[in-house]
């Protein structure tokens, strides 16, 4: 058995402190399969659960403790006893009906402690761990209990002691959005305050030093940590509060003003799990299925009814200010302000839909969405805005009936809009209404969205009242067969295993920013960054596909900050069941012929037997490869921050023995992001297993690669 003590004797003074005080009788510990990941549990003296984290025997947690505050009770923290504990292990494999591989490995060792208090209330509470190769998770599991029955917990801390100062890739601790970019600091210099009160942002709450999730670090050694969680239900959604001087963070819930704590529960309950995936290679955090395998496999059944698919939409046209969500043009989503009224520029008309939907039959695209189809969007960024929407009355220029009847006839599915101006307490009683039209009108995919702060006041985003919003969403769309495509939604936290039809969301800084006018878009390491960071929560609705770069007809202060190729690649780099072609028919078209790039678009995949990361470095550059199901085709994107890379491919990957016709669209000589954005060259060869290859990405650029059989 080994003590925390012998452990931490051999590091330094500070630590045989802390290790001198903690020191306990019993500890329990945990090995993953492969043996390289250790968790150790243990009570200190004083009777409070701590845990501490090991990979290749060297310590990647510290000794870090856990406790919960709730309201009118004594806090759960001291004076436990281990009553019993249980361990096993499972190794399965289950299929996804739509995903980044076809079948998912579930492969762990499990231990429960169940914990008691000495005195007094005797209340329980177990602490079960799951370690897998690729990290671990562990949750709290309260039983039924006679002296617990419903708790408001106030405070959630579980403690995460870092072993170092590690290189960090954050973004703040938004209760409201995920909207932000970006940070790469060490973990002292982490300073989310500095991102308050951000003018840009319609919805935004900053209170702690905080980090938002999953948060990816790189520690001196070279190995690769990511912090999330697994399966938020009924929950409030955990940001990590960050103690820059002791290299601790600690879990900080999302609050409610109303609720006067974080989340209320009733006993029996189990937390979400928190995860801590650890890696060698950055790739394999990608790769990873841990946050899947922790949630419960699929309650839906078959989701048939929904397929993977790439779309249009009507949609860019209104972010980069060609037309508008209004009849009459008086809102506007680039400013968040009223003006230009009176000059009438739907976009959502019965004529520009036809146009789209012509285009995408042409174009092998199998869905389209259109916003601003319904009425409500003169009203919905008003302080007033309850209500505004009822999604089942077209503007007068819309002719649903005829629309919807030339869609089925060119075979284009819709996809519907939901816009909800951020009160769901009206969605909620709009929705049986809302998805019966869609189940009479055959449409099987939503797009939802939460723009604003929350009504009623108090609540946020990313707190356990939302959390259910969005949960029940879940729920009363697969009644009706619906998949869902959540913006401003809460993080995934894998629960499209057990629900799957949460086919993507939003959750990050997506395209739309590169339009907006105050913002400034997205830099050119923006994207490098979210594969390693948000990427790894699950499927993005990112809507790749600008190929007028510039679009300087509209807006000249704005642009994408990537190359055209880069814009290819993103379908391949960035998972999603359902990706977006977004820009402009015309914009996609040369001389009244469809853009020679664009045939990528027709041809990629949207739904993976296998999907492997190839190269690749947190916030630089990743190159993935993905096989597409039913095809065997593969296709390769690669992209790369500001900087120029040399890029070698070997394709190894493929079935030995069998030639593949590759098309490689790449930048063009002196493609650049920001002078020379649509400069590309496309190349056709002969590929085996044994084929290198060598690509130059420009600075903001990349490549995509169809290797068909
Ligand atoms: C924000 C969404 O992210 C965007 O895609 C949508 O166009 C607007 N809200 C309007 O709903
Ligand atoms: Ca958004």
């Amino acid at each position: 058995m080994k003590l925390f003590y012998t452990r931490f004797l051999l590091v330094v003074m500070s630590l045989f402190v802390l290790s001198a005080c903690s020191k306990s009788e019993h500890t329990y510990s945990v090995k993953s399969p492969d043996n390289n990941i250790e968790v150790e549990f243990a009570l200190s003296d004083t009777g409070q659960p701590m845990y501490l984290l090991n990979y290749k025997n060297k310590a990647v947690i510290d000794t870090s403790y856990i406790s919960f505050d709730l309201n009118s009770a004594p806090s759960l923290k001291e004076n436990f006893k281990v009553i019993n504990t249980t361990s096993g292990s499972a190794d399965s494999t289950w299929e996804m009906p739509w995903g980044e591989e076809l079948e998912v490995r579930d492969h762990y060792n499990e231990l429960i402690v169940y914990l008691e208090e000495q005195f007094d209330e005797q209340r329980k509470m177990n602490i079960h761990f799951k370690v897998y190769d690729d990290g671990l998770g562990f949750r709290y599991e309260f039983p039924e209990q006679p002296n617990m029955k419903e708790v408001l917990i106030t405070d959630e801390n579980t403690q995460f002691k870092l072993s170092g100062d590690h290189q960090v890739w954050w973004q703040p601790g938004d209760w409201d959005i995920y909207e932000h970019l970006y940070n790469n600091t060490k973990f002292s210099e982490i300073d989310a305050i500095a991102y308050r009160d951000n003018p840009n942002l319609k919805s935004t709450y900053i209170p702690e030093n905080a980090v938002n999730t999953p948060v990816t670090m790189k520690t001196a050694e070279g190995l690769y940590l990511s912090f999330h969680e697994a399966d938020l239900t009924n929950y409030a959604g955990m940001t990590l509060k960050v103690d820059v001087e002791n290299l601790s963070m600690v879990s900080e819930l999302v609050g409610s003003k109303r609720l006067g704590g974080k989340a209320k529960v009733t006993i029996p309950f189990n937390t979400p799990w928190r995860t801590i995936q650890i890696e060698e290679k950055p790739g394999d955090l990608i790769e990873s299925k841990l946050s899947l395998n922790l949630n419960e496999p699929n309650e839906l059944g078959d989701v048939s009814y929904f397929t993977p698919m790439k779309y249009v939409g009507i949609w860019w046209e209104m972010h980069i200010g060609k037309s508008t969500w209004d009849l009459e043009g008086s809102q506007d989503m680039n400013t968040f302000t009223t003006g230009k009224a009176g000059t009438s520029r739907h976009g959502a008309n019965t004529e520009n839909t036809m146009k789209y939907i012509d285009f995408a039959a042409a174009n092998n695209i199998k869905g389209i969405l259109v916003e601003g189809w319904n009425t409500g969007w003169d009203k919905w960024i008003n302080d007033d805005r309850e209500g505004v929407f009822d999604f089942i009355t077209p503007y007068p220029d819309f002719d649903f009936d005829k629309v919807m009847a030339y869609a089925k006839e060119k075979g284009v599915q819709f996809i519907m809009h939901h816009e909800t101006s951020a009160a769901p307490m009206t969605y909620e009683k709009q929705m049986d209404k809302a998805y019966a039209f869609m189940a009479d009108n055959d449409i099987h995919a939503v797009k939802t969205g939460y723009v604003g702060k929350i009504i009623p006041e108090g609540e946020y985003h990313h707190g356990q009242w939302m959390v259910n919003h969005y949960h029940k969403v879940l729920i009363e769309t697969a009644k009706m067969k619906i998949a869902v495509n959540a913006h401003e939604p809460i993080k995934a936290t894998g629960k499209r295993r057990t629900y799957p039809n949460a086919i993507a969301r939003e959750g990050l800084r997506g395209q739309e920013f590169n339009a907006w006018g105050k913002l400034g878009g997205n830099p050119p390491n923006h994207l490098p960054n979210i594969v390693f960071t948000r990427m790894l929560s699950g499927p993005i609705d990112f809507t790749p596909g600008v190929f007028n770069i510039k679009f300087n007809e509209y807006k000249t202060e704005n642009q994408v900050n990537t190359t055209l190729a880069q814009q290819l690649a993103l379908y391949v780099v960035i998972y999603s069941p359902i990706q977006m072609a977004c820009d402009l028919p015309e914009h996609y078209m040369v001389d009244g012929k469809i853009h020679p790039a664009f045939q990528f678009i027709s041809d990629v995949g949207v739904d993976w037997q296998k999907s492997n990361v190839l190269d690749g470095e947190v916030g630089d550059y990743v190159v993935i490869a993905r096989q597409e199901r039913e095809t065997g085709n593969w296709f390769v994107g690669g992209i790369t921050d500001e900087n120029a890379r040399d890029q070698s491919i070997r394709f190894d990957f493929l079935e030995p023995g069998k030639t593949y016709q590759a098309t490689i669209y790449k930048d063009g000589p002196n493609a650049h992001w920001d002078n020379n954005p649509q400069s590309y060259t496309i190349e056709k060869m002969e590929v085996t297993n044994e084929s290198t290859i060598d690509i130059h990405m420009a600075p903001g650029g990349g490549f995509a690669i169809s290797i068909m059989q």
